[in-house]
């Protein structure tokens, strides 16, 4: 699956390990089940000049606005959410699981006008491609995960800060074709990304599997105390947490899991679009470098890791075991 690069002991990522699995139902959100990360770099290194451009734009108008006590402005550029309507969508749900839907699910080539062109062009840049390698990365590992506590009677698995659980409900349809039952419990602070997750899991044939609880990541050891994981996954939070406080959540998550459990997180690293995000999506971010993600789990008390990076290097997810 992967090559390594010892010195610094990061993996990066090369074919997802997605298995062929026919429900029927897979394909109410297919894009995630091909079988090749993505990778598109030149069209976006060679463009690279008109989203600095764009960049600056954004950012002179806002300085503006904000010099002269005004709110910032409603649309940032006509060529990004002026233009397209799901850019848009993306821009005001920045940060929330309804973003990441939109650019898990975005489908290309289907809107023949000029903003379903703007649309594609930037719901398919490198860090759009990134997020959803880490996507099809996180199944991978998930199920893997999962595996380890097959000869179990019933796999119990926490997603804190869950969203739509996109991946963590894809993989529990596919190993219940496998005969492997998954008990998932979703932990978020937004009852619509709860509502909907719920939603997806009937469409996929496991809602029975799922409990959905509505609180902080904060509480994670009280709701452990019923569910006693085995694996914990919280994707797509940390990018939000400063470094002492995300070291002290992810203590009370080691704390949380059974002994052998599985805890699996990701964060995202700098690359040269992450300008782009903080003014023109307003999506800011804490980016971190690998050693920095490490430091997180480490210091949290985890012996094991193992550090992943999709192959843009955009996204790293950290597999950690308790002892
Ligand atoms: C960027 S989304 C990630 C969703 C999902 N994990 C994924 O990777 O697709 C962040 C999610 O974290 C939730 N969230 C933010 N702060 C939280 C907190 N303190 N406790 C629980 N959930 C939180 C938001 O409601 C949102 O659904």
């Amino acid at each position: 699956m992967n090559g390594r690069v010892a010195s610094t002991m990061v993996e990066i990522a090369t074919i997802p390990e997605l298995p062929e699995v026919e429900t029927g139902i897979m394909a109410v959100t297919q894009p995630t089940k091909a079988a090749t990360f993505e990778l598109r770099r030149w069209l976006y290194i060679l463009t690279m000049p008109i989203s600095w451009l764009l960049t600056f734009w954004v950012m002179a108008k806002k300085t503006i606005c904000r010099r002269l006590g005004k709110p910032d402005p409603h649309i940032n550029t006509f060529w990004f959410d002026g233009l397209g309507l799901s850019n848009r969508a993306i821009k005001v749900g920045a940060a929330s699981w309804k973003a990441l839907d939109i650019i898990y699910n975005h489908p290309f080539g289907q809107k023949k006008s000029v903003g379903g062109f703007i649309d594609d062009f930037w719901i398919g840049m490198m860090n759009a491609q990134a997020v959803r390698n880490r996507l099809k990365l996180v199944k991978q590992e998930i199920r893997r995960a999962i595996l380890n506590f097959s000869n179990h009677q019933e796999v119990r698995l926490l997603s804190l800060a869950a969203g739509s659980a996109q991946g963590v409900i894809e993989v529990m349809a596919e190993l219940k074709s496998q005969g492997i039952r998954v008990r998932a419990l979703l932990l978020d602070i937004d009852q619509t990304a709860l509502d909907y997750a719920k939603q997806l899991a009937s469409q996929y044939g496991v809602a029975d599997q799922i409990e959905i609880v509505k609180a902080s990541v904060a509480q994670v050891i009280r709701v452990s105390q019923y569910f006693r994981p085995q694996v914990i996954e919280m994707l797509g939070l940390l990018d939000y947490i400063p470094q002492d406080k995300a070291i002290r959540l992810v203590g009370k998550i080691r704390e949380s899991l059974e002994t052998k459990g599985i805890f699996l997180t990701c964060n995202i690293c700098h690359n040269p679009e992450m300008h782009f995000l903080k003014w023109v999506i307003n999506w800011a971010m804490i980016y971190r470098t690998p050693a920095e993600l490490s430091e997180i789990v480490t210091k949290a008390g985890f012996e094991d890791h193992r550090l992943i990076y999709e192959p843009l290097k955009i996204h790293g997810l950290v597999i950690a075991q308790k002892r």
